[in-house]
């Protein structure tokens, strides 16, 4: 439950935001002057505070900056009637999360605070590198347990004792932001605020003034000054995610900041200082950018100087068992019950699936099939259609290794890419007999899309349930598999 706390010395006010966050998720605690306010907050430890700037008392932009030197991470949300957004302006320089206008847009003041629980979320939660699976204490982790994980904590530890730029590369959902969130709850700033900010979720001509700010009448629609993330979120910690999305402008404004620390807001013509450590991340290539001139070759060798580039999750398919199991007893703590068991026909669809979405897929289809799951145990039909169809099932020898009859699984639909991969894999590998590995492997997948029913299956393969049979034991096929 997160926890919200009020200060506003206005009954109306307080009345309105007991209807708006009348939810059981939400606790909302209110106080009526500033001096109340910093009064309860070490008690109450609230997640979020939204404050009148106009306060009997000490106004609230006394109360913030008394506030930050109590919590450096708090985040505070500033609320201000028309006409007096300079001193919005002000208390966003104290560090503030941001600011509502008075009147407030529900909608608006719902999605600002929903945002920023989940910025105070991300500054909170330490993320865990270290091995977690024995532990009980489920909370946040990476888990990993390859190769090329290990060397990624290695790096997050490195990492963590300095104040280095890093960028982190990787496909969609294989953990960047998880690691970013890591090298920041374990680095001297983790006292400090973090603010992620994603370049791909911002129109182009808005990310300049957003990161950097803006000068009033800097650009039309400028009517106001505006403070960027870079100056509120001074002594702490940006997270840049997709830092490739950037234009070669803003990118120049990023590299003076990195090399400096100095920057002036778009339209304004005064340096302004900070200390700010800068992650990045990017699921694109930026060394192509850096070929097409997308992106400027200087900023990617600053950034480059640590690099964490993330495996894909059908890269390291040994890790597929440890994330099911760190997922199952995760989900299970946040439901208060105990964790589902999974069979081994479901791991080795798991295993064998190609992942196009990484770590958050696998958490997503894990999340699905503890919703349609029937009993105690998840079962191939609690898994989506995707994990279930062959052609998802990547080349893998892998998960079959071990195994004296070890084949090939099939990675295209398309007969003719199909055949060739398997030439190419008979040429590597001298064991492979091309027609029987395809034959069983057919005869797998017709098993597992039939849950076993031989009858179905045959039809699927379109030979007598006679001759499933004789496949079934001359390839050795698990009789779980065959079922009746
Ligand atoms: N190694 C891991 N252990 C546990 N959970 C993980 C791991 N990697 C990723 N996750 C989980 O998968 C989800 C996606 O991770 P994250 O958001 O860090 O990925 P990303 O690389 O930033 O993806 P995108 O490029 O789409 O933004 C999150 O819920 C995260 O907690
Ligand atoms: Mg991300």
């Amino acid at each position: 439950m997160d926890k919200l706390l009020l200060i506003d010395d206005e009954a109306d006010v307080q009345y309105s935001f007991r209807r708006i966050f009348d939810s059981p998720e939400i606790e909302l605690t209110t106080a009526t002057s500033g001096e109340e306010g910093l009064r309860i907050i070490p008690k109450l430890k609230p997640n979020l505070v939204i404050m009148d700037i106009r306060m009997g008392g000490i106004n609230g932009l006394e109360t913030l900056r008394r506030l930050r030197q109590l919590d450096a991470k708090l985040p505070v949300i500033m609320m201000t009637a028309y006409g007096t957004t300079q001193t919005a302006i002000e208390a966003m320089k104290l560090g503030a999360y941001d600011y509502l206008l008075k009147p407030f847009d529900v909608p608006k003041l719902k999605q600002i605070v929903f945002d920023a629980l989940k910025a105070a979320r991300a500054m909170k939660q330490v993320v865990s590198y270290q091995p977690l699976l024995e532990s009980e204490d489920y909370d946040l982790g990476i888990v990993g347990r390859c190769e090329q994980m290990q060397n990624v904590f290695k790096l997050i530890g490195q990492l963590s004792a300095s104040d280095a730029t890093a960028l982190i590369t990787g496909e969609s959902g294989t953990g960047k932001e998880l690691v970013a969130r890591a090298i920041y709850s374990h680095s001297q700033r983790a006292g400090q605020a973090f603010l992620a900010i994603n370049c791909a979720a911002i129109p182009e001509n808005l990310l300049e003034s957003e990161l950097f700010g803006h000068e009033r009448g800097a650009f039309t629609g400028a009517t106001n000054q505006r403070i960027g993330k870079f100056e509120q979120c001074n002594h702490g910690t940006i997270f840049l995610d997709e830092i490739g999305d950037m234009t070669l402008a803003t990118q120049t404004k990023i590299l003076r900041v990195l090399q400096s620390g100095t920057f002036e807001r778009v339209g304004g013509n005064q340096p302004i200082k900070v200390d700010v450590r800068v992650i990045a991340a990017t699921n694109k290539p930026l060394e192509a950018a850096v070929a097409t001139k997308e992106f400027r070759e200087d900023l990617f060798y600053r950034l480059n100087v640590v690099r964490i580039a993330m495996p894909p999750l059908r890269d390291r398919r040994e890790d597929v068992r440890l994330l099911v199991n760190y997922f199952l007893k995760k989900f299970a703590q946040e439901q208060g019950q105990s964790p589902k068991s999974i069979s081994q026909d479901v791991l080795s669809l798991l295993e064998g699936y190609h992942w196009p979405g990484n770590v958050r897929e696998l958490e997503n289809v894990m999340r699905r099939a503890l919703v349609v799951t029937k009993g105690d145990a998840i079962l191939p039909s609690d898994l989506p259609p995707e994990l279930t169809t062959p052609r998802n099932q990547a080349a893998s020898t892998a998960s079959h290794s071990g195994d004296s009859n070890s084949v090939a699984r099939l990675e295209n639909a398309d007969v003719a890419t199909l055949a060739k991969a398997l030439f190419h894999r008979a040429r590597l590998d001298s064991k492979l007999k091309v027609i029987p590995a395809v034959e069983r492997e057919l005869v797998i997948q017709a098993l597992i899309e039939t849950q076993g029913n031989q009858v179905q299956a045959a039809k699927l393969l379109g030979i007598t349930r006679a001759t499933l049979r004789k496949r079934v034991e001359k390839f050795g096929i698990r009789q779980g598999l065959a079922i009746q």
